[in-house]
């Protein structure tokens, strides 16, 4: 397996890359040309690139089974951000896996993603320009999952025992899981067809008995 991760700077992007490697794939991680390179990218190839750059995108992708965009809008004064990176950040990305010939493509979003009314809309109508990304993916003809969390948390201790509670959209409204859950569900989805063409939404807890993304695909 060979995949692709953009915003792979980011902190759940990079344990998408860690975790990854982990599994023994091979794993281009896609930074912008200013990004700071966390540690968790050893091991990974890097591209450097703006994703509207279409050509260097596809360039980047060529080979690769699967994209994984776990790209978000940093915390900003601009409130354009959520605009530029949740909406239009995904049409060229888009393009570029369908010219590379990448038909898998897995989308960090977040739980609530569409809605109007909610106070994160208050960050440039975040939720507003997540669910048209959502759409624009869902409408690409490409084999697409996305991953709705719940609030991310930067947590690594006691892992496993914390169960993931799924759902289908729309069923969650908050709650929380760490960013490392997040990663291996993501990597998970990759590995399981019944995750293609679906939205699942992400959240964790200790008093979830630990289930297996397939198992609850399945179920
Ligand atoms: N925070 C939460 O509680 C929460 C809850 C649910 C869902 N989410 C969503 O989950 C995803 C991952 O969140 P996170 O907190 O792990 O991410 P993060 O640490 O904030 O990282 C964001 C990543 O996106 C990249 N990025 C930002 N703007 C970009 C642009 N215009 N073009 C290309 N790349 C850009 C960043 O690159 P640089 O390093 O160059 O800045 C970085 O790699 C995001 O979509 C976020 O909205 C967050």
């Amino acid at each position: 397996m060979r995949i692709a991760v953009t915003g792979a700077s980011g902190k759940t992007g990079w344990r998408v890359v860690q975790d990854a490697l982990g599994r023994g794939w091979q794993v281009t991680a896609i930074l912008r040309p200013g990004s700071l390179v966390p540690e968790g990218l050893t091991g990974a190839t890097i591209e450097r690139l703006e994703l509207q750059d279409t050509a260097a995108l596809q360039r980047a992708l060529q080979g690769c089974d699967a994209l994984v965009i776990a790209t978000g809008a940093r915390p900003s004064i601009d409130l354009l951000g959520p605009l530029k990176v949740d909406a239009l950040a995904m049409p060229p990305q888009l393009q570029a896996a369908r010219a590379a010939g990448v038909s898998r493509v897995l989308l960090v979003s977040s739980l609530c993603s569409g809605r109007l009314l909610h106070p994160l809309n208050l960050f440039g109508l975040i939720l507003v320009w997540k669910g048209l990304g959502e759409r624009w993916l869902a409408e690409s003809g490409l084999d697409w999952t996305v991953i709705r969390p719940g609030g991310l948390k930067e947590s690594e201790e006691g892992l496993e025992a914390e169960g993931i509670v799924y759902s289908a959209a729309d069923q969650q409204e908050s709650n929380s899981i760490p960013r490392r859950l997040v990663a291996r569900v993501c990597l998970d989805a990759l590995q399981t067809p019944a995750a293609i063409n679906r939205i699942i939404e992400v959240t964790s807890s200790p008093a979830q008995p630990p289930v297996a993304l397939a198992d609850w695909l399945a179920s």
